[in-house]
């Protein structure tokens, strides 16, 4: 499912950083920092350490606590959930739109009420959000936390003919290089990002024990700072991200194409004047589990996504919503399948997959 890039010039960049002395606190951070903001048009971006953390950071930025409700969806990764827990504020969970697995706007309306002080918007598989939600949370005053973890490289476009990249599309971003990510760092990574003046200062802080450029500490954060060594390979690969994000495009195209008018199998839809980044390719098939075996006994990777949703997770069981039914989230847990779509899938792999799809029935 995933096979993170590699080359001479990645080694050289991790080598020279070694080799300087300069571990941690460096001009490799800062330009890292700079290059992925500019990348995605945001203010600022500073680099820490997963994009968990990024998540925890930026609701302690947007200053969100006890007390306070935090509109989450439930079909995501478990972390886009739990950082709201670790700030001790209450995650509300709203269902998800049937064809592109994001909130659901008119759900989110419905679940705002004087305590919502945040909603976290995920790009689910590179898909961006619905830029609805932007206007929506700007009008009520909402902090728009977006969880672009898997969406490096998503654009869409707005309704004033603006075309955003995802970091620069709520008011703090926050991604994942995981290795299995678009891009990576050879390790563990994550970077936020802003586009607000107000919090352009606080996200480099924040992962620097919240202290200001005199070091005093003007608000409580802790060590999330990325390690020169990451920053340097995550400088490299950055200058690939639009490349690979190019490749895996011509990936799911062939993989729609293949499954044009197929009986079982449904492909990904794309939110129009929106581009995906591709993160993942899923499949809806109402057999998931036949269609993974089936995968599997021609070595083909597949993946069931997410099976269980966040809101029926047992560190939710104490949680009102544990037995509320999100009907287009059940449904999306019960019938996805995602397949190999990475940008260092050989023309082999591709066509290996692709027969694949057409034999199944
Ligand atoms: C949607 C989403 N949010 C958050 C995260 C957390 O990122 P990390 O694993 O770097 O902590 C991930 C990572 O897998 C993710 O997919």
């Amino acid at each position: 499912m995933a096979r993170p890039s590699w080359d001479e010039e990645m080694r050289a960049a991790a080598i020279a950083t070694l080799d300087s002395g300069q571990w941690v606190k460096g001009a490799r951070g800062a330009a890292f920092g700079l290059a992925f903001a500019n990348h995605c048009g945001a203010l600022g971006a500073a680099p820490c350490q997963n994009g968990s953390s990024a998540l925890w950071a930026a609701l302690r930025i947007a200053e969100i606590g006890p007390g306070d409700e935090v509109i989450v969806p439930s079909f995501t990764f478990i972390s886009s959930t739990t950082c709201v827990l670790l700030v001790g504020a209450k995650p509300v969970f709203v269902d998800i739109e049937p064809e592109y697995y994001c909130l659901d706007i008119e759900q989110v309306r419905q679940a705002i009420t004087p305590r919502t002080k945040a909603v976290i918007g995920v790009h689910l598989f590179g898909q961006v959000y619905d830029s609805e939600l932007v206007e929506l949370c700007q009008k009520e005053n909402i902090v728009l936390i977006e969880d672009a973890a898997q969406a490096h490289g998503a654009t869409q476009e707005f309704q004033d003919g603006s075309i955003r990249t995802a970091g620069a599309m709520g008011d703090i971003g926050c991604f994942s290089f995981f290795p299995s990510k678009n891009m990576a760092v050879g390790g563990e990574g994550g970077m936020l990002t802003t586009i607000q003046p107000r919090f352009q200062d606080r996200i480099v802080g924040i992962t620097n024990h919240g202290r200001s450029p005199d070091l005093e500490a003007i608000q409580l954060g802790s060590n999330l700072r990325m390690s020169e060594v990451s920053a340097a390979i995550g400088l490299s690969q950055l200058s690939h991200l639009d490349d690979w994000v190019a490749l895996r495009r011509q990936n799911a195209e062939q993989y729609t194409n293949a499954l044009t008018n197929h009986p079982s199998l449904n492909a990904p839809k794309v939110r129009p004047g929106s581009q995906h980044a591709w993160h993942q390719y899923c499949i809806q098939t109402s057999e998931p589990d036949k269609f993974v075996t089936f995968l599997d006994e021609r070595d083909i990777d597949a993946r069931r996504y997410y099976t269980v949703p966040c809101h029926r997770q047992h560190v939710y069981s104490k949680h009102p919503q544990f037995t509320t039914t999100l009907a287009e989230t059940e449904k999306a847990s019960s019938s996805l399948v995602a397949i190999p779509v990475m940008h260092g899938l050989t023309f082999s792999e591709r066509q290996r997959i692709v027969e694949a799809l057409i034999e199944y029935d």
